[in-house]
């Protein structure tokens, strides 16, 4: 199992992979990245990450170094490089190093791209049995209500912080609420809940939200099993009296959410819906890397 690291497409061994003290990732956290995972080795959506990544860095105004199909190509080289059954990736692009220091953006000509492949860590397979505990974590975010909202940028200090809270609790993810005590997704993750009539509902876009590839792919499936969606702002309140809840995310596929702040959401076990959804989803994933 290797990891292995390809800077603005040059091949390294993780340990030679160094970047300037002076890249605006570094100093400002002026990047975008996308996470990425594969199935039976090949990346899963990699068309999809490659679009969001390029949407995102046009809503910071970062110039893409090369066309998507090259970051495409270094994304395919570096998993095969790894050559990791399941691999890990994490695609970043910063605004590069300015010519001096200074937070105008102009200061910066070329933006810098680093791919990371390590060995995939999925999680253990008791939290898809028995479900997790998550935590609420009422909180701003640097980029809610500005241009970057929902673009997947690279400062995450306010996941960081939450995750803080996530640890203490011994918790698996912490729920996003904004003012408007709103649960709006996950620290690294979308929210969906399963209401008591069997309605899968999720917060919309304008709640500020990245759009996950497996929210989107989630609501493909659910489409495909005839499960009825509505698109909805989630009161805190609301997500904890739901039949089920569950959050996605690349790594985490769909994780059963089975507490919230300790209190038990519906029967306190993975729900019926959503691991039904996950089986689907997880079919649909390995059939798509194959197609
Ligand atoms: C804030 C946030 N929301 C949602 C997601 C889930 O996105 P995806 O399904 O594309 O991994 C992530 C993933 O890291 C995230 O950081």
């Amino acid at each position: 199992m290797t990891s292995l690291v390809l800077i603005d497409g040059r091949p390294m061994a993780p340990e030679a992979a160094k970047v300037s003290v002076f890249d605006r990732g570094f100093l400002y956290g002026d990047s975008v990245f996308e996470t990425i995972r594969t199935y039976g080795g090949r990346p899963f959506a990699l068309p999809r990450h490659l679009a969001r990544l390029a949407k995102s860095a046009a809503s910071v105004f970062i110039d893409l170094p090369v066309s998507v199909e090259q970051l495409g190509r270094e994304v395919q080289s570096a998993i095969v490089g790894a050559g990791n059954p399941e691999s890990y990736v994490r695609l970043t692009l910063t605004r590069g190093v300015g010519e001096t220091l200074g937070l105008d953006p102009g200061l910066s000509r070329h933006a810098l791209r680093v791919v990371i492949v390590t060995p995939l860590k999925s999680p253990a397979p008791e939290m898809y049995r028995d479900g997790v505990s998550v935590v609420s974590y009422r909180t701003e975010r640097v980029t809610d209500n500005s241009p970057a909202a929902g673009a997947k940028v690279g400062n995450y200090l306010t996941a960081v912080l939450a995750n803080r809270e996530v640890r203490k609790a011994g918790a698996a993810e912490a729920l996003i609420v904004d003012g408007r005590s709103r649960v709006v997704e996950g620290a690294t993750s979308n929210v969906f809940v399963v209401e008591h009539d069997g309605t899968l509902v999720t917060p919309p876009e304008e709640d500020g939200i990245l759009l996950g590839i497996t929210r989107e792919t989630v609501l493909s499936v659910a489409a495909d099993l005839g499960i009825p969606v509505r698109f909805e702002s989630l009161p805190l309140e609301h997500v904890k009296r739901a039949a089920e809840v569950f959050i996605s995310s690349s790594i985490r596929e769909l994780l059963p959410v089975v507490s919230i702040d300790r209190e038990v959401v519906g029967s306190g076990a993975p729900g019926v819906v959503t691991m039904r959804l996950l089986s689907a989803f997880r079919d649909q994933c390995r059939r798509s890397v194959l197609a």
